[in-house]
């Protein structure tokens, strides 16, 4: 495993095309890439992030017309007014897939899940492979999501090159996942782009919200998920918590609440700043080692605050008292 600036990028480009994994940047969380239509890689990334193999991975692409290769054809029309409109971005678009794209990424579903991802990397290292890449989020199978290259790293996966940021992602939560299909467009997994922005953007087609219990696996819709090594629980009626425990809140304004370690996503619940921070705050205690459970303040299910309690509700899953 090797840590690599930007410099590195026609390197990890090379290693993607050789059957590597590079783990790199995007707007949302890091990805932990493969050349998509080589199985063999694919398989890969399986191995190291222990992943059941009845995950769909998000490919990514530099460029619209890589679409051609992917997506069957006829492509939906709805899927070029999403792409227009929201691509690089964090939308990742379902459709019916073509024979290029491996059962393996697809998880053996007849459809496949792509992505144009907007950040500067990214988007380099994408044109140098000029292969389309196949990145889940770069953590250990329902582990929290990396937003940092050292969130990365601690995790010991086998990785070729690992490209570092200096600057924080832009999003810092996994992108809005959406099905389309004859004229109706699902919302799979919530995130950054809300329902709303998809409806002003396909003012003419249904728009609905995956509701649970559906046949579709994806790991994004298990209940238990993105959690961290140490007990995670939500604030409730606790003013004053013990020495080892760690306290994330997303305002100090508001808050009459006492703990030895503190951490705030932002200072005045920005819902943009608590979505881009959320993951690091979390990785932080679980780095601290004198917390030992974690709490952490809700956020109103509004806009983002949507995709954000998701993710909440999952990571908090299996510790609920
Ligand atoms: O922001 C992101 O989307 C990040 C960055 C790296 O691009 N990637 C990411 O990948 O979050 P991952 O593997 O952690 O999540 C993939 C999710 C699955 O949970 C599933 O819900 C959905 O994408 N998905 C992918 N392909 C699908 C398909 N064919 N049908 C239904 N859902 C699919
Ligand atoms: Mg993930």
């Amino acid at each position: 495993m090797k840590i690599i600036s930007d410099k590195g990028i026609p390197n990890a480009a090379q290693c993607l095309r050789a059957g590597g994994l590079v783990a790199f940047p995007t707007e949302t969380v890091y990805g932990l890439g493969a050349n998509a239509t080589d199985e063999r890689a694919v398989a890969k990334i399986f191995a190291a992030k222990e992943r059941p193999t009845f995950d769909p991975l998000i490919v990514h692409i530099y460029d619209i017309s890589q679409l051609d290769l992917l997506f069957k054809a006829p492509i939906d029309p709805m899927v070029y007014a999403l792409a227009n409109h929201f691509w690089p971005g964090p939308l990742t678009i379902v459709h019916a897939k073509t024979e290029a794209v491996p059962h393996l990424v697809s998880a053996g579903l007849e459809t496949v899940g792509v992505r144009m991802p907007d950040h500067p990397i990214a988007l380099q290292l994408l044109a140098l492979a000029d292969c389309p890449v196949a990145a889940p989020s770069a953590n250990k199978f329902g582990q929290l999501s990396p937003t940092h290259h050292m969130h990365v790293a601690k995790q010991n996966m086998p990785v070729d090159y690992i490209i570092e940021t200096k600057t924080e992602l832009r999003v810092g939560i996994e992108s809005t996942v959406v099905a389309v299909n004859n004229n109706e467009c699902t919302i799979l997994r919530p995130g950054f782009i809300t329902k709303q922005a998809i409806e002003n953007c396909i003012p003419n087609a249904k728009v609905n919200i995956l509701q649970k219990n559906t046949h579709i696996n994806a790991p994004g819709l298990l209940d238990s998920h993105y959690s961290p090594s140490k007990p995670l629980y939500f604030v409730e009626n606790e003013s004053k918590f013990a020495d080892h425990c760690g306290l994330i809140l997303h305002d100090s304004n508001v808050s009459a609440l006492e703990a030895n370690h503190i951490v705030y996503t932002s200072q005045n619940a920005d819902m943009i700043e608590v979505a881009t921070n959320l993951f690091s705050a979390l990785h932080s205690m679980e780095d601290n080692a004198e917390v030992k459970e974690i709490y952490i303040q809700k956020i109103e299910e509004k806009g983002i605050g949507i995709a954000i309690m998701d993710r909440l509700k999952k990571a908090t899953f299996k510790y609920q008292k």
